[in-house]
């Protein structure tokens, strides 16, 4: 039985560490952001790219009526919008069969980012027919913390191309990914104080269980090695008398042996002892 019960303890706490070091980490290591080309690759901007993690692998779309006419947005990140080969954000005519219009590329993806916030670019869309100059349509999407949400609604501001270059699309969206990292992870003290705590609690279950169940102890003896605390109790008892009390008070009886009080009640017992003789 006591071979039994020390790998059950080993096993509780490897669940227990592996939980804290997953915690701590975070289980998301995957790369669901390396399709984006940079237009310049700097390690800063994939740490960047790196936040938006979670909203990888998603279409989020939303619909639009300009000019009478109704349209979608897709956007995806570093993934086919729509299933457009390389495009970050489509628009497509609603019950229309013509090709969708790309805003931008994630071939060409360009990304800023600060505490609560990320901007990301998409250059290289298709070009403007008629206005800017017929330049390469670019989508800005402005990711801007929230902590309710995952992927929010995803958002047109406007288009902007009335001007003769630089136009672009401005786009809004709402995530947790680009919130700054919560502080309340845990210090290296508190890992070993739960663990500390956990092993005490194990000790008490397992040492109660098996004095109640197996040995078949009643009362206090059911506490795991009852006679053992029972004696490291006594000691430290021991040791706190000897070195913390002063020696006034051991003296103190002798003063009240010899006090006005006690002398007056032996001569009483005395008598009394004698008077059945
Ligand atoms: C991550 O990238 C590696 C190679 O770069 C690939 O083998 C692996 O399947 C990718 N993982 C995911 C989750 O996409
Ligand atoms: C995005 O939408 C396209 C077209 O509807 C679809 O083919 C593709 O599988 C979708 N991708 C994801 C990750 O949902």
């Amino acid at each position: 039985m006591k071979l039994f019960r020390i790998p059950m303890r080993g096993s509780v706490l490897w669940a227990i560490l592996t939980q804290l070091l997953l915690c701590r980490n975070g289980v998301f290591a995957g790369n669901g952001t390396k399709a984006c080309k940079l237009g310049t690759e700097s390690s800063s901007q994939r740490k960047v790219l790196e936040r938006l993690e979670p909203l990888a692998h998603r279409n989020l779309s939303v619909e639009v009526t300009e000019e009478k006419e109704k349209y979608t947005y897709v956007f995806q990140l570093c993934g086919d919008a729509g299933g457009v080969p390389n495009a970050g954000v489509i628009q497509k005519k609603i019950d229309s069969k013509d090709k969708p219009t790309i805003i931008g590329s994630y071939t060409s993806t360009e990304v800023i980012g600060g505490s609560d916030w990320v901007m990301l670019l998409y250059h290289n869309g298709d070009k403007y027919d008629s206005h800017c100059n017929q330049e390469e349509r670019k989508a800005m999407i402005m990711i801007s913390c929230n902590k309710n949400t995952e992927a929010g609604n995803f958002e047109v501001i406007l288009e902007d191309r009335d001007r003769l270059k630089d136009c672009f699309y401005l786009f809004e969206l709402d995530s947790s990914a680009v919130c700054p990292p919560v502080q309340s992870q845990l210090s290296a003290g508190s890992i070993i104080l739960i663990i500390g705590f956990c092993f005490v609690a194990v000790y008490l279950i397992g040492g109660f269980l098996y004095q109640r169940l197996i040995v078949g102890a009643k009362g206090m003896e059911q506490f795991p090695n009852y006679a053992f605390w029972v004696e490291v109790g006594n000691l430290s008892a021991d040791g706190c008398d000897f070195v913390c009390r002063s020696k006034n008070r051991e003296e103190a009886p002798a003063y009240r042996g010899v006090s006005a009080d006690a002398l007056d009640e032996e001569p009483e017992e005395r008598d009394d002892h004698l008077l059945p003789m």
